[in-house]
């Protein structure tokens, strides 16, 4: 299916910037089947898409997403095991390895409602803002159903323990500025300044080295589950692999400017990127 022409999603780019975009307002975005199966599509594609160099997830209306859809995905799916599966496939799929691997920088612009399975997409994605009055909630406790997925899992690697453990027990909702409190999202900031603070940190990120960037999320994710002794030896690697991967020769460049032409303090900014 070409870009752009999905049943439950929207893609749109604007200067280096892909706003890939839950579109089911009227069910406030919440996803079905279809929807991860479009995301699926749309991930592979934009993974190696020349114009994409951020990925913002967001969602258009007033919701981010409402979590999965309780009809097409539970409750149409009980008795019918094949399509289950397939359906859960794609949602692992997309909403974790597609998206936390994902090789460009991915930012998930919180826009209103983020409920229970929306909590994946939320912590794959490398950044996150919110819009201080979006409302957050882990709602499985009310459905009597657990953090399933695996939300229990993202939600404890990205914030706080004793909120998760809070509020994954209560189902109490919670707005933008406690989601940057407790660790959930980057930061917070006004409804109306929500898409300008994204462009910003786009336009920050879009001034470094794609494999820099790339090699830099990828030790940081991994770090995180190995041992000192792995992460030593990884990272090593990875420095190695960055060496060749990063076509700009963004180290050398960055050594000339500061120890030779004295033009830049690369501690205070970003080399610039190569012609
Ligand atoms: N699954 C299925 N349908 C949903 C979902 C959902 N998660 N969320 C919203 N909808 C549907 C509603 O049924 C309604 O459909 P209808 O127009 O056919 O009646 C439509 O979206 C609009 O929803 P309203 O409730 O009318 O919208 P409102 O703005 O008043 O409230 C809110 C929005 C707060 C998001 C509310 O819909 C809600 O509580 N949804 C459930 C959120 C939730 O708990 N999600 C987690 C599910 S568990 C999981 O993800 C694993």
């Amino acid at each position: 299916m070409a870009l752009g022409t999905y049943e439950t999603i929207l893609v749109e780019k604007e200067n280096g910037i892909t706003w890939l975009k839950f579109n089911r307002p009227e069910k406030r975005n919440c996803m079905s089947p279809q929807l991860c199966y479009d995301m699926v599509d749309a991930l592979t594609e934009l993974a190696t898409d020349d114009e994409t160099q951020i990925l913002v997830l967001t969602g258009e209306g007033e919701a981010f997403t409402a979590g999965m859809d309780l009809r097409l995905f539970f409750r149409d799916l009980d008795d019918k095991p094949v399509e289950r599966a397939r359906a859960r496939a794609a949602d692992r799929s997309w909403n974790w390895y597609q998206l936390s691997k994902f090789p460009k920088p991915t930012i998930a612009m919180v826009n209103g409602y983020c409920f229970g399975g929306g909590f994946i997409p939320l912590c794959a994605c490398d950044f996150a803002i919110a819009d201080e009055d979006a409302t957050f909630g882990l709602s499985e406790v009310n459905w009597g159903i657990l953090p399933g997925g695996l939300v229990s899992k993202v939600v404890t690697m990205t914030m706080n323990y004793r909120k998760s453990m809070y509020y994954a027990m209560t189902g109490d909702p919670f707005d933008g500025k406690t989601a940057e409190e407790i660790g959930l999202v980057t930061y917070s900031v006004p409804g109306d300044k929500l898409r300008e603070e994204t462009i910003k940190l786009a336009e920050n990120l879009m001034k470094k080295a794609p494999a820099v960037l790339q090699m830099t999320k990828e030790t940081i994710r991994n770090c995180a589950t190995m041992s000192v002794d792995e992460s030593y030896e990884y990272i090593m690697a990875k420095q190695e692999q960055l060496r060749w991967r990063d076509t700009e020769n963004t180290r050398e460049r960055g050594m000339q400017d500061f120890l030779d032409d004295k033009k830049y303090r690369p501690g205070l900014t970003a080399v610039e990127r190569a012609k």
